[in-house]
């Protein structure tokens, strides 16, 4: 396994504001980054934006703005969001810049070169008002076209194709040599299926009487480039020359999996001769009170608004929590306030406060030796070792809500551990021997939450770094030897309290403006 670690996510459409379903991408991508860090890996984390296409040019035309200002205006407010969720992107692409348009010109110039992209005429059913050609799937079920493309008329145009039905063969075996190339497992299935069909050449571009905010074509400067094979090449462009490539591995949403992602891309390379990517790793979909999340439909939840009432690290810790690594989920106001107040104000916050006050009480604030080691002792120790183990499987398949479950078993244990030792009875006892469980039980727990915080500490970094401090402890920036129980803590001082967690205010969901 090299050190290094090359991370990359989607990049979000320039055509409209960050949702949930971009920041849930963003921070799942961004827990897998600070994780392989903490590991000792040399991360390259990446995201971007995608700024061509004809919605932004639509979109620059209806606001009467330069479409290069209104993807600059659209950037500024992706990047606040990546900064508002605490992002650690080492580098954000931006597909206007030079360094990309040069890449994506080269990579066009080599295929023409190589006879892999030919023009042809086609004569197919065109939108005038979507300015797009439409397939018999397009179709409403009684074979009319929907209300929404207007006009349909029969055009004939001249455009270049990608052979990409040259690598289908390839591109199959590829993917059965390679089982972990599509992740989860079962997504592969569905790549394979649409590979059981003979596959069209690729139209990799689009005349400038139809489309000027593009990538102009090298070898032909009335057109520019067809979209997806602009966008794919930022995985390459952004790396090109540092010796990061290929991608560890990419993360993408469900619906731009085939055929971009598993499909264009690495048949995309294959031609060019150079590696694909490692890994597709492709998570599902949100829906919002169980309506599909999208800018049109204009759900009535601010989502995005959670992190900015209930902390950045809550709202990481829900949607990693909340989403199994490739199913869908639905976020609701409920289910948010259920995770925040019953996982991380009543268990894991209490258990810091909890700790805090009977080692300020008994030992003036500084954290006891493990004096008796008991039954329940070893079997809290037993089950640190258990839950971090399945806490690391999960996450080398990066099942990050599994892992969570995992971790929060030990948590929930570590709150029944003082039920069970009841320290505020032994705090009272003249017997000896109850002061020697007394230290032993805050020692433990002292103990048991810095390694939690320490595993924790990719999921919500900032609330982490708290809850170490607040213990007396170092925050680490390697698991290395961090994650082992020993007593190095015994003595240290902790903080009179800490409120990682603050009770939620009524009312709860923040209203959309
Ligand atoms: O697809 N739930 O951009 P995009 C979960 N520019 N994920 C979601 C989602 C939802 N409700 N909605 C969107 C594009 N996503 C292209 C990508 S990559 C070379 C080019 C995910 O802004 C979506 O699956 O429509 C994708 O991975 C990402 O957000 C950006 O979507
Ligand atoms: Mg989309």
């Amino acid at each position: 396994m090299s050190s290094q670690f090359y991370i990359t996510t989607a990049i979000d459409y320039a055509n409209g504001s960050p949702h949930l379903g971009h920041a849930y991408e963003k921070v799942l991508s961004d827990v897998i980054a600070r994780h392989r860090r903490m590991e000792g890996r040399r991360v390259h984390f990446l995201t971007g934006l995608d700024e061509h296409g004809q919605k932004v040019q639509q979109t620059a035309q209806k606001r009467g703005v330069g479409p290069q200002a209104l993807v600059d205006e659209i950037a500024a407010v992706f990047q606040g969001m990546l900064r508002d969720l605490r992002i650690s992107h080492d580098d954000y692409i931006r597909t206007t810049e030079p360094r990309h348009k040069q890449v994506v010109q080269r990579f066009l110039q080599q295929l023409f070169d190589k006879g892999l992209i030919f023009k042809a005429t086609k004569a197919g059913w065109y939108s005038v008002r979507q300015e797009q050609f439409l397939s018999d799937k397009d179709r409403a079920e009684d074979g009319s076209w929907p209300e929404i493309y207007g006009e349909v008329t029969q055009t004939t145009e001249e455009n270049y194709y990608f052979k990409l039905s040259q690598f289908q063969a390839w591109l199959i075996e590829h993917i059965r040599a390679h089982p972990d190339f599509i992740t989860p497992r079962f997504r592969q299935n569905q790549v394979l299926e649409f590979l059981k069909e003979p596959m069209n050449d690729l139209c990799i571009s689009r005349p400038k009487s139809r489309l000027t905010w593009g990538i102009e074509l090298p070898f032909d400067p009335a057109f520019v480039t067809y979209v997806w094979f602009d966008a794919l090449t930022n995985y390459y462009s952004a790396v090109e020359g540092k010796g990061l490539w290929p991608a560890d591995v990419h993360v993408i949403g469900k619906d731009i999996l085939s055929p971009p992602h598993a499909v264009y891309w690495p048949c995309m390379l294959k031609a060019l001769g150079i590696d694909p990517p490692r890994q597709l790793l492709v998570h599902g979909w949100w829906t919002i009170n169980n309506q599909k999340a999208s800018k049109s439909s204009g759900n009535a939840l601010d989502t995005l608004g959670f992190a900015a009432t209930h902390g950045a690290d809550a709202f990481r810790y829900y949607l990693c929590r909340e989403m199994v690594v490739g199913q869908d989920a639905d976020f609701s106001a409920a289910t948010f306030e259920n995770r925040y107040k019953a996982d991380l104000g009543n268990n894991l916050g209490n258990l810091v406060n909890r700790l805090l006050n009977m080692v300020g009480r008994s030992y003036a604030g500084k954290v006891p030796a493990a004096a008796a080691d008991e039954e329940l002792e070893q079997n809290l120790r037993g089950l640190w070792a258990e839950s971090a183990r399945k806490y690391q499987e999960a996450f080398r398949e990066y099942q990050v809500s599994h892992a969570l479950e995992s971790l929060w078993v030990f948590i929930s244990a570590m709150n029944a551990y003082i039920e069970a030792r009841a320290p505020w009875k032994l705090a009272k006892s003249a017997d000896p021997a109850d002061r020697a469980r007394l230290d032993s039980c805050l020692a433990h727990v002292a103990e048991g939450l810095r390694l939690a915080g320490t595993l924790l500490l990719p999921v919500m970094p900032e609330t982490c770094g708290k809850l170490l401090t607040h213990i007396g402890r170092p925050v680490p920036d390697r698991f290395a030897d961090q994650l082992a129980w020993s007593w190095a803590g015994t003595g240290s001082q902790v903080a009179e309290k800490c409120i990682l967690f603050p009770p939620i205010e009524p009312p709860t969901a923040p209203a959309k403006a």
